[in-house]
């Protein structure tokens, strides 16, 4: 099936998913690399607070400001026209639904077309807020970054009988607070592909298995850079097969959509 060569909307993830193709993601964070992107076949960007760790040198992504996102979000937005640009809150900045939408706005006049919020409990009264507001919205569940410190590292989530209900029941709730799209991190898998079939909108997956609606991964990660950081057993360095910046793009767009990618030994069981 030929992907569609008009700009990405947010009405098309829905559209795509309702065709049976998969959504091709990964994150940028300046325009050279958003144009290779864009031309290589990558559907979404996001501008993820992961430019804490690969791009700034943090541990963490708990470092990264509102106006790093925005920076970042103008200068992808100026190299990618095709890809739909998704632009993350940073911690701390999505703590009430006031601040979000202030963030959120930044945003868009950036470039975004959509944001992105980790968690659900008192965020799915930001994201209804924001999308009564007219700003699509991404969720973010399972191994969620921000929350480091409660997890005690970046371990993966819902191994539990208890803590997969309450994935399920997340996922679910933050579908309904009007979320259009949801990213699903460090999950095993069949957990991911329960979620994802009983999920009203497209899942993302990133360490959740081939089940999803489509997959991320961090763009250093995929060009098999040396980050300063421990790489997870869903990582997989597409340079090597793609033979070029460019190449590795396309081969990761086309293990994706294949369902080539992620395999058992990029997933947790
Ligand atoms: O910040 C980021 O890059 C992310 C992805 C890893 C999903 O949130």
């Amino acid at each position: 099936m030929s992907e569609p060569q008009k700009p990405w909307t947010v009405p098309m993830l829905a559209q795509a998913r309702a065709e049976g193709r998969k959504l091709v993601m990964l994150t940028g964070y300046d325009a050279s690399f958003a144009r290779v992107l864009d031309d290589n076949g990558c559907d979404l960007i996001l501008v993820g607070d992961s430019l804490g760790m690969v791009v700034q040198g943090h541990d963490s992504t708990l470092p990264v400001r509102v106006d790093d996102i925005v920076y970042h979000t103008a200068a992808v937005a100026r190299g990618a026209k095709r890809a739909l640009k998704i632009a993350d809150f940073p911690f701390g900045s999505d703590g009430s639904s006031l601040e979000a939408h202030a963030a959120a706005v930044r945003f868009v006049q950036a470039g975004a077309s959509m944001v992105k919020l980790e968690g659900a409990g008192h965020k799915l009264d930001t994201i209804r807020y924001l999308v009564e507001r007219e700003i699509p919205v991404c969720g973010h569940l399972g191994l969620t970054p921000q929350s480091v410190h409660r997890f005690g590292g970046f371990k993966v989530q819902g191994r539990e009988d208890a803590a997969a209900a309450r994935l399920r029941e997340d996922a679910l709730a933050v579908a309904e607070a009007g979320a259009a799209l949801l990213v699903l991190e460090g999950v095993p898998a069949a957990l991911a592909a329960q979620i994802t079939a009983a999920s009203p909108i497209p899942t993302i997956g990133i360490g959740a298995g081939a089940g999803c609606d489509g997959q991320v991964l961090v763009l250093h990660d995929l060009l098999g850079l040396d980050t300063g950081h421990r790489k997870p057993k869903f990582v997989k360095d597409f340079l090597a097969e793609g033979g070029s910046v460019a190449g590795a793009i396309r081969a990761y767009a086309d293990a994706v959509r294949s369902g080539r990618f992620p395999d058992a030994d990029h997933a947790y069981a």
